[in-house]
Formats: C-alpha cells, sequence, structure tokens
C-alpha cells in the first residue's frame, strides 16, 4: 500500500459533499489536507473534522488566484473535484450566463488546478491526480446539455494528461459517479429544495463517504499500480435515464 502519512494533499470543493468527506478520510489516513473552497465558514467546518489541515479561500476560475496560492504547495496528491450543474432546461431554453458558469468551474477551474499544481509533483516524479469526472461524462440526458459536455471535457482531460504525462511517475485517476447525495441538486435547482430532494426520492443514492471511499482507495494502492477509471452507481440506477425508484 502507498502510505498516506505526512503526505500533502489538495482537496477542492472541500466545503462540502464529495471534497468534504475526501478531505476527511484523507486526513484520517494520515494525509495533511488543504481545502480550497469559496465559502469560509463551511470550509472551516471541513477543517475542524481534519486534524493537520489548512484552509485556502479561492474560486477556481480565476486562474491567477489559483496560480498564486497552489503552485507554491509542495503537494503529492490533488483532487481536482469542485464543479457544479445550473438548471435542466432544453438546450434551446438555456441561459447562456449559466453556461459560462458551468464551463468556467468545471473545464476551466479544473485546467487552472492541474496547471498550478502538476509541477510539484512532475519534480519528485511521483504524486496522484484525481479528476471528480462523472456518469454524465459517460453517458448524456435530457436537460443536461452543458454539464454532459463539461464532464466529457474532463475526460478527455484526464486521458490527455496520461498521455501527455507518460513516463512522469505521476499516476492519474478519474473518479466517475452516478447520482450522490450532497448539495449538487440544490444547487442545480438555485435553493429550490423541493425540487433537490425529489432527484433522490424513493431511491437510495450513493453517499459522499462511497466516493471517497473509492478515492482514498485508488491512491493507497501500491505505487506500481494506477487505478485509472472508477464508475460508480447506485444499485437503483441503471444508466443516467434509467433509476428504479420505490412506490
Ligand atoms: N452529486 C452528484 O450526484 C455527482 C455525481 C457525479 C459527479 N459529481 C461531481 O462531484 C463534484 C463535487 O460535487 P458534490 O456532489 O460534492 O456537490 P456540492 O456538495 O455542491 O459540492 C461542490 C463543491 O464545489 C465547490 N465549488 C463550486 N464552484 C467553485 C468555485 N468556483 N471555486 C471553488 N470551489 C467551487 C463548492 O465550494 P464553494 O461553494 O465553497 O465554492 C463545493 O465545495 C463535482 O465536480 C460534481 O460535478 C457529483
Amino acid at each position: 500500500m502507498t502510505s498516506l502519512t505526512d503526505r500533502l494533499a489538495l482537496v477542492t470543493g472541500a466545503s462540502s459533499g464529495i471534497g468534504a468527506s475526501t478531505a476527511v478520510q484523507l486526513a484520517r489516513a494520515g494525509a495533511r489536507v488543504v481545502l480550497v473552497g469559496r465559502d469560509r465558514p463551511r470550509l472551516e467546518q471541513t477543517r475542524s473534522r481534519c486534524p493537520g489541515s489548512t484552509v485556502i479561500e479561492l474560486d477556481v476560475r480565476d486562474a491567477r488566484a489559483v496560480e498564486r496560492a497552489l503552485s507554491p504547495l509542495d503537494l503529492d496528491l490533488i483532487v481536482n473535484n469542485a464543479g457544479l450543474a445550473l438548471g435542466s432546461d432544453k438546450l434551446p431554453e438555456g441561459d447562456p450566463e449559466e453556461w459560462s458558469t458551468v464551463v468556467a468551474t468545471n473545464v476551466n477551474g479544473v485546467l487552472n488546478v492541474m496547471h498550478a499544481t502538476l509541477p510539484a509533483l512532475v519534480k519528485k516524479q511521483r504524486g496522484d491526480h484525481v479528476f471528480l469526472g462523472s456518469v454524465a461524462g459517460r453517458q448524456v440526458y435530457p436537460g443536461g446539455s452543458v454539464y454532459c459536455a463539461t464532464k466529457h471535457a474532463v475526460r478527455a482531460l484526464y486521458e490527455t494528461a496520461r498521455l501527455d504525462m507518460a513516463g512522469s511517475g505521476v499516476r492519474f485517476t478519474t473518479v466517475d459517479p452516478g447520482m450522490v447525495q450532497t448539495d449538487f441538486s440544490r444547487v442545480r435547482f438555485r435553493g429550490d429544495t423541493a425540487r433537490a430532494a425529489a432527484v433522490y426520492q424513493g431511491v437510495t443514492p450513493l453517499t459522499p463517504d462511497d466516493v471517497a471511499e473509492a478515492i482514498v482507495w485508488a491512491v493507497t494502492r501500491p505505487a506500481h499500480v494506477n487505478i485509472g477509471e472508477i464508475v460508480m452507481w447506485a444499485a437503483a440506477q441503471a444508466s443516467t435515464t434509467v433509476v428504479t425508484r420505490r412506490t
């Protein structure tokens, strides 16, 4: 096993959901964790559960700020997780401003974090870079247009990183979950909690801890093993469009 003791890990989107659970589990496994997000009070909540962690308040869309804050860090492990969806309108009815926010976060944000953090791993010729993809990066669904497009882009970045950095010693992993119960749907539906709750009605979705466990498992494999792609579904979800609900 690869030990995480005293390894420096960065988790973006650590204020909520999958990122918060991953930070907690990495800290439990011995890593020192740098927690990134925009919501300082919620980042502080995560910090209180992660001994030895630090908080960086940062918008991943801001390339200069990301470079300034993250490039000096001597990182061993990056979980490039921050992301969101906005709306589920059919393509012709979508809001171009919301599209820009989703693309800027899920694509530019992921790239900004890669650009600022990969040199540290290359320098020491080892380390892990984990992408939070989605099953939406493998299948589309009605109303998912721009979110699905960004997660297809994340998958392309994962595949390209493997090629461009072959021989660098850096291990790349993409973790692609189906439905996970987090703030994701509340954010997507602009704070409409009833609509968000309906997404999970009659289903037992994945939990953020389920996903965090998969990430920690992947990065603790022996040095000669690279877990490339993890696709995980709730047992009741057969595809992005087929979910069996209890009545
Ligand atoms: N939930 C699902 O069903 C599901 C399924 C597949 C994949 N995913 C992916 O998993 C990742 C985490 O989502 P989640 O489900 O855990 O949702 P969540 O609970 O809403 O968490 C999203 C996180 O992203 C951060 N974030 C958003 N925009 C940001 C920005 N501009 N700069 C910095 N941080 C930003 C948020 O932090 P701040 O608000 O503090 O900035 C928050 O911590 C996303 O990439 C999502 O696409 C989710």
